[in-house]
């Protein structure tokens, strides 16, 4: 097309045949994720899991990314990824946001959850969010009063923290994964899911699955930071919590499937697997 071919043709309004509906979004229709975590206290600066998990919502589509540091943050931009916004706790809108809370948040992530448990409809919790769960019964029972207000949460436990929530040990969750999963599942009436190679995802109501794809390049720091922000993207394009879970759960390990095709012997990081090119979720609907 030229430019005078299109100015001398019929179609002025520039839809040229083209689904409208893609003309009509904006960054607004594609939803809000807010990454809380990455805390700084004393000598431990954990900023870069909160990173991990906004840029990978961001190349999995979400339509603007907040991060919001706890403990006293020094940064205030992603140089790699200008695109994400730096704000205060406070100034979230949880209410209309899908959180993800957790990654790299320290013991920081514990004062913030009451509020974030109470506020945010539409919930990932990782990493220290799940050890906070798991060390406070008061936390415990805010956590379960959120399917109650038909508010959606996706808990993303390693064995580990899964061990924790279930007041029992790693040897036993491994012994038994899809229990375990469905253990927690029903504790807190949430989606969960369950990582390490065959990742089980459960809910209260759904047929548990096991992840068929991923591999052990996976087992490297901060991919399930790159994980809980690709979970954020796909609550926020829409999808039910179960299916946004088994979805990226999925695409998760097949990146890792594809990158180990195409860069045989080479090592995958966090980062490169938190900017590959992931597929447009709204398409997939
Ligand atoms: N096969 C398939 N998938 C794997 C494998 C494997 N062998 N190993 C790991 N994975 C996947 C998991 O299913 C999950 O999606 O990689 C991801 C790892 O996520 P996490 O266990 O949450 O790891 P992450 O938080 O990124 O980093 C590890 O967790 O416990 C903390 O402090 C600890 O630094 C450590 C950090
Ligand atoms: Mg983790």
């Amino acid at each position: 097309l030229t430019p005078d071919a299109w100015l001398a043709g019929q179609d002025r309004t520039g839809t040229f045949g083209r689904d409208r509906a893609r003309h009509l979004s904006h960054k607004g229709t594609f939803g809000d994720v807010a990454i809380v975590g990455g805390a700084s206290a004393g000598t431990s600066h954990m900023a870069g899991a909160a990173l991990l998990a906004g840029r990978a919502a961001l190349h999995a589509g979400a339509g603007r990314v907040f991060v919001a540091l706890l403990g006293s943050p020094s940064l205030t931009v992603d140089p790699q990824q200008p695109e994400l916004m730096f704000r205060s706790l406070d100034a979230l809108d949880l209410a209309e946001q899908v959180v993800v809370c957790g990654c790299g948040g320290g013991d920081a992530v514990a004062t913030v959850l009451p509020k974030i448990l109470s506020r945010a409809k539409a919930l990932v919790l990782d990493a220290d969010g799940l050890n906070a769960v798991a060390s406070d019964t008061s936390l415990r029972a805010l956590l379960r009063t959120r399917a109650a207000r038909g508010w959606h949460t996706i808990l993303s436990p390693h064995p580990l923290e899964a061990a924790r929530l279930l007041g029992s040990t790693t040897a036993a969750v491994q012994a038994d994964r899809l229990d375990a999963a469905n253990r927690v599942a029903a504790q807190f009436q949430c989606v969960v899911l369950l990582k390490g190679s065959g990742t089980v995802i459960t809910a209260p109501g759904e047929i548990p699955v096991i992840n068929p794809t991923g591999n052990a390049r996976l087992a490297t720091a901060g991919t399930g930071d790159v994980l809980a922000g690709m979970l954020g993207a796909a609550l926020a394009a829409g999808l039910p919590a179960f299916e946004a879970a088994c979805r990226t759960v999925f695409r998760h390990g097949q990146l890792a499937d594809d990158w180990t095709t195409s860069h045989p012997g080479q090592v995958l990081t966090a980062c490169l697997l938190a900017q590959d090119h992931q597929p447009d979720l709204q398409q997939q609907q």
